[in-house]
Order: C-alpha cells, then sequence, then structure tokens
C-alpha cells in the first residue's frame, strides 16, 4: 500500500537536510554570562558549574577578547561582592569605584565593540540576599527599590554598558530606568528586561557562584509563580509599553512554552536565559557518561531558537561557538 507522503525524503542526505532546516543557531546569538570578582588572583572556578569561574579583571578582560573573537554576541556580567561590602541599603551597587564600573572601564578600553549587559538588582549587594530593599517587617519595598535600579542603570550607562537588564521584577521598573537614563543623557543604551523571570529552582548554582542567595525567606513575592502563562503576558505588555528594547524568559528549557507566548505576542527581540542549573545538569550528566554534553548543549540551543529566542544567555556560549565554527 503506498504512504500518503514519504517525509523521509527530505531527510535523505545532510545537503537535503540543511536545504529544509527552518532554524539556524550561530555565534551571534550567545550571549555568555560570567562573574568578575576583586583582585588578580587565579580564576576561581565554580564546582556546581565546570568550565565557569569567577574571574579577576583582567582575566576577564583575557576572555572577553577570546569571546568577541568567537564572534559572540556579548557577555553578560555579575558581579561577586564582597562579604564586607554588602549592607542592608545596598549602597555598593551605586559605587562609582565598583566591580562593574570598573570592569567596564577594562572591557570598554580593550573592546569597544563587544557588547556588555549588565545585571541590575540588588542581590549581589544586600547582606539579606533580596533583590529589593526591605522594611523593618522584611517586606521587599517595591518603588525606593526602583529608585535605586534607575540610579544603577545611569552608573552603567557612564561606563559604557550597552545594555541594562534589570532582573529583579520590580513593579514600573522599566518606566523608571528608560526615564532616568534618558533625563542623563544616556537615549542610546538598551534595557533588555528579564520580562518573565520565575521563582525557579534552577538558579541554585549561580547563587553559589556569587554567595548570593537569600539567608531568608524566597523570591516569590516578587519573582513570578512557576504555574503561570497569561501573567507572563501581562509582564510583557508592561515592559514593551515601559520601554524596554528586548524581552527575556527565565529560565530556558521548562519555559520554552513562554517563549513562544511572547513570541507571538510582541514584535520586539526576544531573549533567553538558560539557566545555571539547566547547565549543571548537562554538565554533570554529561561527567557521568549519561548524555554527550556537546550534542544535548548544540540541541537545546537549537531549541530555544526554534521556540523564538533571538539571543541565548548560556554558560555553553564559548563552547557551542567553538563547535559551530
Ligand atoms: C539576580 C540574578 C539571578 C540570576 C540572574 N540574575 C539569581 C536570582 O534571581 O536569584 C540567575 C542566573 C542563573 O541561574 O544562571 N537577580
Amino acid at each position: 500500500m503506498d504512504l500518503p507522503r514519504r517525509m523521509r525524503r527530505n531527510r535523505r542526505s545532510a545537503a537535503i537536510r540543511a536545504m529544509v532546516r527552518e532554524t539556524s543557531i550561530a555565534p551571534g546569538n550567545l550571549v555568555m554570562p560570567c562573574f568578575v570578582r576583586e583582585g588578580s588572583g587565579a580564576p576561581q572556578p565554580i564546582e556546581s558549574m565546570p568550565g565557569c569561574h569567577r574571574l579577576g579583571i583582567t582575566d576577564l578582560v583575557e576572555r572577553a577578547r577570546e569571546w568577541s573573537d568567537l564572534g559572540l554576541a556579548g557577555l553578560a556580567l555579575f558581579p561577586v561582592t564582597p562579604d564586607s561590602a554588602k549592607t542592608a541599603d545596598a549602597m555598593a551597587a551605586l559605587d562609582p569605584k565598583g566591580l562593574v564600573p570598573r570592569a567596564l572601564d577594562a572591557l570598554k578600553t580593550a573592546l569597544p565593540d563587544f557588547p556588555t549587559f549588565t545585571d541590575l538588582a540588588l542581590d549581589p549587594f544586600t547582606d539579606h540576599g533580596h533583590d529589593g530593599l526591605q522594611d523593618s517587617l522584611g517586606r521587599i519595598q517595591n518603588d525606593p527599590t526602583v529608585e535605586i535600579l534607575a540610579r544603577m542603570a545611569a552608573l552603567h550607562a557612564e561606563h559604557g554598558t550597552d545594555f541594562v537588564c534589570p532582573s529583579d521584577m520590580m513593579d514600573g521598573r522599566v518606566g523608571a530606568i528608560r526615564s532616568h537614563l534618558d533625563a542623563t543623557g544616556h537615549q542610546d543604551t538598551g534595557i533588555l528586561a528579564y520580562t518573565a523571570k520565575y521563582a525557579s529552582a534552577f538558579y541554585g548554582p549561580f547563587r553559589d557562584a556569587l554567595d548570593s542567595a537569600p539567608k531568608k525567606g524566597d523570591k516569590k513575592t516578587y519573582q513570578m509563580d512557576p504555574a503561570n502563562r497569561r501573567e507572563a503576558l501581562l509582564e510583557a505588555d508592561l515592559d514593551e509599553a515601559e520601554g524596554a528594547d528586548i524581552l527575556m524568559v527565565k529560565p530556558g528549557l521548562p519555559y520554552l512554552d513562554i517563549l513562544r507566548d511572547l513570541r507571538e505576542r510582541t514584535s520586539l527581540p526576544l531573549a533567553a536565559y538558560h539557566v545555571s542549573g539547566e547547565y549543571a545538569m548537562l554538565r554533570a550528566a554529561s561527567e557521568r557518561g549519561w548524555i554527550d554534553y556537546r550534542s544535548c548543549l548544540l540541541e537545546s540551543l537549537v531549541s530555544f531558537r526554534r521556540a523564538g529566542a533571538n539571543v541565548i544567555f548560556t554558560y555553553g556560549a564559548a563552547d557551542a561557538a567553538r563547535w559551530l565554527a
């Protein structure tokens, strides 16, 4: 009996498969998240994130040169704040001599055209580890936090960052950041908003890397409930209206449905964050010989593209770029 259609004809050879392939992935779709620390000691490996290190500024610039040569879309910068600099008011976030401004100075001197994405959130700077200021009862203070984020954005912009990336999930922060950037002469600095950032257990290794886990409680009063889908559409509408340039969904693979929803909702470019726990799972299983890191990473990244991401933040960015070359 004849089959109605023989789908396998288009899968017969590598050349035919390449011809009918619907999705492509290139180094220019990938952003490398990285951790910068004080001092000039050797890179410190992060145990739960094999291949990732806390880097002094000099080593960071050296790695950034490699990432730029590989054709990556840029790097996302996260500072390791010494405990002694963490306070309840997170004032280290606004220090013009802080790690992020100094790292930006070094990066922009060496590699002026390699894009930087700097995180806006207070958790690396608060002694309690939350993304917002707290009142005496431990409740997160939305509007005072937004004020600091806006000033932090202008500080990063002064030091040349290409995109500021609010990852805190406070209400109204995108609009406040946009107006403050404009008012301070930084019309060209972009905002990549963590639009749908879920209260996820997959951030564990990242919090190890920065020693930034909340000392008490969880982040569920600001980050989204993993059970919610429509709420992400509302967040997207707000961030778009408030002036975001790129919208992000985070974490990654467990939330591809949300990414697809946003792709159908907005005409803005979309980002996805393949987060630390997802990366750790790939590395751990491959170290045991249970999966192949290279093919699983590349398959994950093409899946992000298929779901609608323009850009993917992934700790595997440099590995993938080498394999794609
Ligand atoms: C800070 C921030 C976090 C991540 C990026 N920015 C942690 C958190 O919200 O607790 C997680 C990234 C990752 O797990 O790779 N607000």
